[in-house]
């Protein structure tokens, strides 16, 4: 369920059939479903470290188990998660395995754009061998242009962009990543204790750098109504509805936990009596999860993205 919606994506280009797994009570995948559900038809098992939603590792170890009792393949989405918990695991936290040290782990994703602090438009895949590699090539000799040959879906891509990220990489370089790291998993810390004290809210899971919370009895779109009008800015999910602060280097900065955690017990109390009985911030996602409901969505997604193509040409041009 909480796998990232790219593999929706990538799944109705590819004309594959995605299942999905239900959470389990600690909001990961529930192996057992995944291994219910295995047929001969399966080509690989996907698990997060880090799902987006709620910053949470699934189990890769026992998805490894299933993926090689039937031979295929495991995918790893570490897009959010691999260029910071490696570093957790160094500085001590407890970090269950989820890369190759995994014998059933065939691939992995990594953003350097997300806590790797290079550009977008890049990004890392990583294969357990150069076999599988393979598959994301294209080549094609007959084409009067030349003969062609592409590394993956992406066309043409600048090379900038890589050169960047290697730029960022080696100047912050491993002790530059290691200190921001920990300073980053320390406020998460300090946020979900903070959170896990407030009766009204529950943390969703073991989160380590990205807390998601939701709330009991009250509405947690007013409790984010209350945190914007204070200047913050977390991300509204939903099924079940809850917020999630994914700390970033800005966050560790002295004071930020604090001040978050006061707003946070103030926006608790504003919660139980709102000044309006519809939150703001909930009004669209209240929309979703059901079929007239998410048609309504599929519109307004498209003509927002119309919107952005059909920008009216400023005057003179
Ligand atoms: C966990 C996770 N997986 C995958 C992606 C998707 O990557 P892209 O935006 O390149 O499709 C993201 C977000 O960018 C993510 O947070």
């Amino acid at each position: 369920m909480t796998a990232h919606v790219a593999l929706d994506k990538a799944a109705h280009l590819l004309g594959i059939k995605l299942l999905k797994a239900p959470l389990t009570d600690r909001w990961v995948a529930d192996v057992d479903w995944v291994r219910d559900h295995v047929t001969k038809n399966t080509v690989a098992l996907v698990g997060s470290a880090a799902n987006y939603a709620h910053g949470l590792i699934d189990p890769i170890e026992q998805l490894s188990e299933i993926a090689l009792e039937h031979d295929i393949g495991l995918h790893v989405d570490g897009c959010l998660g691999g260029f910071i918990l490696p570093w957790g695991e160094r500085l001590g936290y407890a970090i269950p395995r989820f890369d190759f040290r995994v014998p059933g782990v065939t691939s992995i994703s990594a953003d350097t754009h997300k806590y790797g602090y290079a550009l977008k438009g890049t990004s890392v895949l990583l294969y357990r061998n150069s076999d599988l590699r393979k598959y994301q090539y294209f080549t094609f000799p007959d084409w009067p242009g030349g003969i062609y040959f592409s590394p993956g879906l992406s066309g043409s891509r600048s090379g900038g962009v890589v050169a960047a990220t290697w730029a960022a990489m080696v100047n912050l370089g491993e002790k530059g990543y290691l200190e921001v790291a920990d300073k980053i998993f320390k406020t998460a810390a300090k946020l979900r204790e903070g959170i896990d004290a407030i009766p009204e809210l529950e943390v969703m899971g073991d989160p380590t750098f990205l807390v998601a919370f939701r709330a009991r009895e009250l509405d947690i779109y007013h409790v984010n109504d209350y945190l914007i009008s204070r200047g913050w800015r977390l991300n509204g999910l939903h099924l079940p509805p809850a917020l999630h602060f994914c700390v970033t280097r800005p966050n560790t900065a002295p004071g930020v936990a604090e001040a978050f955690l006061s707003d946070l017990r103030t926006a608790v109390e504003y919660a139980k009596h709102p000044s309006r009985s519809e939150p703001r911030s909930g009004a669209l996602y209240g929309l979703g999860g059901t079929p007239a409901g998410n048609e309504i969505l599929d519109t307004l997604f498209t003509a927002a993205l119309d919107a952005m193509y059909e920008v009216a040409p400023t005057e003179g041009a």
